[in-house]
């Protein structure tokens, strides 16, 4: 079986002014240690108008965190008011692109097409697609949870290559756990996760379904992150608001000592 070093994600969503941001991603930096780094990938994902400071601060004193996005436009330029593209963010040596959140699903009614144009444009740009899928809890206690989460997978990642489809990262984040202190069972995180690269081995075949990480996002804690990150296919964690606080994302990053 393919090794998988677990990622875990900040989705700050639209929290932190760049002063604020500045001081969250130094004083993450103080409670983490070459072992935490070692044994798992870290990534911050703040607004836009942060991103240039948290790059500063991340390169200039050598922090190995990779800077995030949460949301890209997938044209490269031209009359988009208010949009960025993937180009603008590979340019501040972006690494990993939040696409087709939940949030810009249901509140800005991103499609299934939309969200495949932008992981393509994600990966033209050379950055990491964390693209995120999940069900409402109607469709959950109607049983369409999986078949929900499977034509997600199928449609946002359409024409897009097996090697790519391997190196990417799938956030499964239950619409009901986000935000509302429900986070999931483990077993049905785990339940989840595994249909997800079920789905990834009939897409993409078996090498991809090794390699792709699987992350669970929705109400992670410090309480919670050991039982989740535990779990056979769960590769890491999304976490929004647990990963505004420097103290507490730490301690769900070194979820292995608690
Ligand atoms: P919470 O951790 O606040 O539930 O948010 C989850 C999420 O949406 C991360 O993308």
């Amino acid at each position: 079986m393919a090794e998988r070093k677990p990622l875990i994600s900040g989705n700050w969503k639209m929290h932190h002014n760049h002063f604020e941001a500045i001081q969250m991603v130094q004083s993450l930096s103080y409670q983490l240690n070459a072992d935490d780094y070692n044994v798992c990938d870290v990534s911050v994902h703040p607004p836009f108008t942060d991103l240039r400071s948290i790059q500063t601060v991340l390169e200039s004193d050598h922090i190995p965190i990779s800077l995030g996005a949460q949301h890209c436009h997938q044209e490269e330029k031209g009359a988009y008011t208010g949009e960025v593209s993937a180009g603008m963010l590979q340019k501040l040596n972006v690494k990993l692109v939040i696409v087709g959140h939940s949030e810009r699903r249901e509140i800005f009614g991103e499609s299934n097409a939309q969200i495949n144009s932008k992981v393509k444009a994600i990966f033209k740009h050379g950055m990491t697609p964390i693209l995120c899928v999940g069900e409402t809890i109607e469709e959950r206690e109607e049983g369409e949870a999986e078949t929900k989460v499977r034509t997600q997978l199928e449609e946002g990642l359409q024409d897009i290559g097996r090697e790519r489809i391997g190196a990417m990262v799938v956030a499964y984040e239950p619409i009901w756990a986000i935000g509302t202190g429900a986070t999931a069972t483990p077993e049905d995180a785990q339940n989840m996760c595994a249909h997800v690269r079920e789905s990834i081995k009939s897409i993409a075949g078996n090498g991809s379904a090794e390699t792709i990480r699987i992350q669970y996002g929705g109400s992670v804690k410090p309480v919670n992150a050991a039982e989740l990150m535990n779990q056979r296919d769960i590769d890491g964690a999304l976490v929004g608001g647990a990963a505004l606080e420097a103290e507490s994302f730490a301690r769900i990053i070194q979820y292995r000592l608690h």
